[in-house]
């Protein structure tokens, strides 16, 4: 083991999961560089969140003169560039969400969420879907269902919190419709046999599960959500933590697939890299949390809010090229699903690929995943899996990609792919 390696072992809880020893000194747009000088494609894009690439010029600027003014006051204090920041939001986020709460990360907004529906519901029940992923802490490891080894050891979780069955067309061999019906099916079971709609507070969905394997919903879907919820008092709270910012083609997925939420789940890519989340809903929803309910530290930090307003300023010139690029790459992707025999699926919205790995059955193949990870790493780029099985490609390149670049990277996944065959 080199030094790097063996002083970070000795300090750094091996929880956090570290797939390899690389040492990543420095980045570049859609590029980072190891201590060795080798140049890997970011086509993991920080788990989702450099959107704008690393090192952009307009957030670095905003930074920086942030830090020169203020860079923390504390979380029940007025500032500039946090009024600037929800002003933007308010900006660009779907009809009815006008106010914001700051936070850290995706887990706390989650939180923040789902206390928020309680609270002003009066109602306890939180209905989630199967294969969801909402964060790490008691409450979100409780809403997350994408993987049961998240969940294992840490029992008892949260009371009151119903899992029902998410669309999943592949994993049932179902087309989207059928799925759908299956899963509405499924939730009015639950409403008969499990708990009254009159007893819950929301429904808690990612519009695209992300860590569950990248299975969009359909608008059908979330459309029957939406009314159900309007049936029933019930607050749709959609965590656009992954899907959000550009990711699916339009500012978020609510956007794209015509949902309309009640509280809207914000995180990952809002600052591209510094850390922040946010929760937003209406004036009225947020009118009945009365002041102190909630709160936070760090949430909101200024630098933080500074780099979430320069990146929505700059993404309003970057989302109108997701969907040419998605198109290219879905192209390429579902060529390749008909060439390969391990590539079983090609699912996502915008540019957020997944590409399911199985063996000739169809039963999943994580290994491949492993092999075809490997060999890009090896050859210079990132990417990721996802999937409860941990075998589909998780291919999400910064919004800035060029065309030269993503073709470059699915260039890179066809050899792997091929390689892993040819074996
Ligand atoms: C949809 C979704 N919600 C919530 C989270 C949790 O965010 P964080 O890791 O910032 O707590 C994630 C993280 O991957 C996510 O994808």
């Amino acid at each position: 083991m080199n030094d790097f390696a063996d002083r970070f072992t000795k300090v750094l809880a091996p929880v956090a999961a570290y797939d390899s020893d690389i040492r990543i000194v420095a980045s570049d747009g859609v590029w980072v560089e190891d201590d060795a000088g080798n140049r890997y494609l970011d086509f993991a894009c920080g788990i989702s969140v450099t959107n704008l690439g690393h090192q952009h010029p307009g957030v670095k600027a905003a930074v920086l003169e942030q830090i020169d003014q203020l860079w923390h006051a504390g979380g029940s204090f007025k500032y500039e560039s946090k009024l600037r920041a929800a002003e933007a939001l308010a900006e660009v986020t779907p009809d009815g969400i006008d106010q914001f709460l700051f936070m850290n990360s995706g887990a706390e907004s989650v939180e923040a969420a789902v206390k928020l529906a309680r609270k002003t519901s009066g109602r306890q029940g939180v209905i989630v879907f199967r294969g969801g992923f909402h964060g790490r802490t008691m409450g979100s490891v409780t809403y997350t269902t994408s993987k049961a080894k998240y969940r294992q050891g840490y029992h008892p979780l949260v009371p009151s919190v119903f899992v029902t069955p998410f669309p999943h067309p592949y994993a049932w061999q179902m087309d989207q419709k059928e799925a759908d019906e299956r899963a509405i099916d499924e939730l009015r079971r639950m409403f008969r046999h499990e708990v009254l709609p009159s007893e819950v507070a929301a429904f808690l969905v990612e519009p695209v599960q992300g860590e569950g394997g990248y299975y969009p919903a359909s608008p059908a879907f979330l459309a029957e959500l939406r009314r159900m919820a309007d049936e029933s008092g019930i607050l749709l709270i959609l965590d656009e933590v992954q899907t959000g910012f550009g990711r699916t083609g339009d500012w978020f997925a609510a956007d794209v697939l015509g949902v309309r939420p009640d509280i809207l789940v914000l995180g990952k890519a809002i600052a591209n890299g510094f850390p922040l989340s946010a929760v937003g809903a209406s004036a009225e929803i947020y009118d009945e949390w009365p002041p102190g309910s909630h709160g936070t530290t760090f949430g909101g930090n200024p630098v933080s809010c500074a780099a979430a307003t320069a990146t929505v300023e700059a993404l309003h010139e970057v989302i109108p090229t997701v969907g040419p690029l998605s198109a290219h790459a879905f192209g390429r992707f579902n060529e390749m699903a008909e060439r390969f025999e391990t590539i079983r699926d090609v699912r996502g919205l915008g540019l957020m690929v997944g590409v399911e790995m199985g063996y000739e059955d169809g039963t999943p193949n994580p290994d491949a995943l492993v092999f075809v990870r490997q060999y890009a790493q090896d050859r210079g780029m990132f990417i990721l899996a996802c999937g409860p099985d941990a075998n589909v490609i998780r291919f999400i390149p910064p919004l800035v990609v060029t065309k030269d670049d993503l073709d470059h990277g699915i260039d890179l996944l066809e050899e792997a792919v091929a390689a892993y065959e040819a074996q």
